[in-house]
């Protein structure tokens, strides 16, 4: 078994068998050093809230603490290693394209290899539905790369007005300002001034906690809630719509039959750009390369990033469809060279990193597995919870599963917001090793194991989640469990 050798502040550490004793310490330096993302800064570096998790290594589905504990990762780390983890192929990939040429830029006149090929291959896996890509690191980065070119084509197109972005509530998009501003979850506009000119919110196409009990009913509701937004502002004011094919970060809800056609039949009558954000959805999570692909979404420009490289590498890439291709192209005599492109565009290893990724899960055919092991999981967990007191439902799609929590007795109440129940649960699957995620919305608890999962994993994340939600339980008082 090899393990990595961490780099200690006064030298290098030594070897596992220490890693236990030495994760107190890692802790410690953390805890002085680094400002984590979505955590009480105050109580974390004061020492009021528990160590952090120090994570050593990862084979599989399996991660490994610094403390020797095996745990099973059920959420692929943030959704993002869709290959599992320990891929020689993809390190290998890394290691030779690093030997060969490590960075290199592709501005004006410039490429390499695998930016061309990866390119070429995401365009072909579109079926030729999409004509270019642009790469950049990440998931926020692109959908800010999408922002600017809905803006840009509409400039070209003598459209100046046409500027204005429609997102959803809990919609998720990134933490830059622009996409921190186009995403719909309250959590992550605590402090921040947000771009409010130009953005517009529609609801979230969760029936669950809608009123409605008919779908067909529902999804009028949400179209009208679209048609009265675009009436109100006016059509030729509107850039873009940007959405995810089901909601992810905001509590994984796959849409209401006839959602995605009904809206974007109103997208099109209103010459409205579709941004489809697929960083979750893509590569496999939902058994297909593109989640849009189950709904017949047919979008203009489409954002990819985490399952691109399953994570080993920070890569993301904004396909480009014809249309605004084309505008994009008008651009060039009036505009001049295209103003735009970040240092580590196409970044020769990140590219490496995503064609080793998309040749395993091709040559493994992980789409055909997960669309095997995916409803296996989804009746696994029906089995176990369904009729569970707190649990009001139980929902996936492909392998993106939630489960939402509700006061006993009444599926449609919430559970008092500082029991934190979903957190309760959390803590608990850890103890009983299994990585599951507490979405920033509600009482949920999320699962997206990495699409190369087994039947017998499965059984495990059933019987540890199953476990982790009885001693949670067991936890609250009567009246708690009760209480709204
Ligand atoms: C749908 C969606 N879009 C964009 C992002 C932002 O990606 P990143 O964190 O790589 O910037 C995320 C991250 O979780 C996401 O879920």
């Amino acid at each position: 078994m090899s393990v990595a050798t961490p780099i200690f502040k006064y030298g290098v550490m030594k070897m596992s068998q220490h890693l236990d004793a030495d994760s107190a310490a890692f802790a410690a330096m953390d805890r002085q050093s680094v400002l984590h993302p979505f955590v009480r800064l105050d109580e974390y570096a004061r020492g009021m809230s528990p160590d952090p998790l120090v994570v050593d290594r990862a084979d599989g589905l399996w991660v490994y603490d610094a403390k020797g504990r095996k745990i099973l990762d059920a959420f692929s780390a943030l959704y993002c290693v869709n290959v599992g983890y320990g891929r020689q192929r993809i390190v290998d990939a890394m290691a030779e394209q690093g030997a060969r040429l490590p960075y290199y830029h592709v501005f004006a006149g410039a490429t390499h290899s695998p930016a061309a090929q990866l390119a070429e291959k995401l365009i072909e896996l579109t079926g030729g539905r999409m004509s270019k890509v642009f790469f950049g690191s990440s998931g926020s980065d692109a959908n800010e790369t999408q922002i600017k070119l809905a803006w840009y084509v509409n400039n070209v197109a003598g459209r100046p007005q046409k500027k204005k972005i429609i997102s959803r509530e809990r919609g998720y998009h990134g933490g830059t300002i622009m996409t921190s501003s186009l995403t719909g979850l309250p959590a992550y506009h605590q402090g921040f001034d947000l771009i409010k000119d130009v953005v517009r919110r529609t609801v979230a196409p969760d029936m669950f906690w809608s009123g409605f009990d008919d779908p067909a009913a529902f999804v009028r509701h949400c179209v009208a809630d679209l048609e009265a937004i675009i009436a109100r502002e006016g059509a030729d004011t509107i850039a873009a719509f940007i959405a995810e094919p089901m909601i992810g970060a905001g509590g994984m809800v796959p849409p209401p039959p006839g959602y995605w056609q009904a809206i974007q039949q109103v997208l099109r009558r209103h010459d409205i750009l579709l941004i489809l954000d697929e960083v979750v959805t893509a590569f496999g999570r939902l058994g297909e390369w593109f989640g849009g692909d189950l709904w017949g979404i047919e979008p203009d420009l489409v954002t990819l990033a985490k399952g691109l490289t399953s994570g080993y590498a920070p890569l993301s890439a904004v396909l480009i469809g014809p249309r605004v291709w084309e505008a994009l192209e008008a651009g060039g005599p009036k505009l001049g060279a295209f103003g735009h492109g970040y240092t580590y565009t196409a970044h020769p290893t990140c590219a490496a990193a995503g064609l080793a990724n998309i040749a395993i899960i091709e040559e493994e055919d992980l789409l055909a597995n997960a669309r095997d092991v995916a409803p296996y999981l989804q009746a696994g967990l029906v089995d176990r919870l369904a009729g569970h007191p707190l649990v009001g439902e139980i929902r996936a799609q492909g392998l993106a599963l939630a489960v939402e929590f509700t006061a006993e007795g009444s599926p449609r109440r919430h559970l008092a917001k500082d029991l934190k129940f979903a957190g309760r649960v959390f803590a608990r699957a850890v103890e009983n090793g299994l990585f599951a995620r507490t979405m920033p919305h509600g009482d949920i608890i999320g699962l997206a194991p990495a699409i190369s999962l087994t039947r017998g994993e499965a059984d495990l994340i059933v019987e540890r989640l199953g476990k982790a939600i009885d001693e949670a339980a067991a936890t609250l008082s009567p009246s708690e469990r009760r209480a709204a």
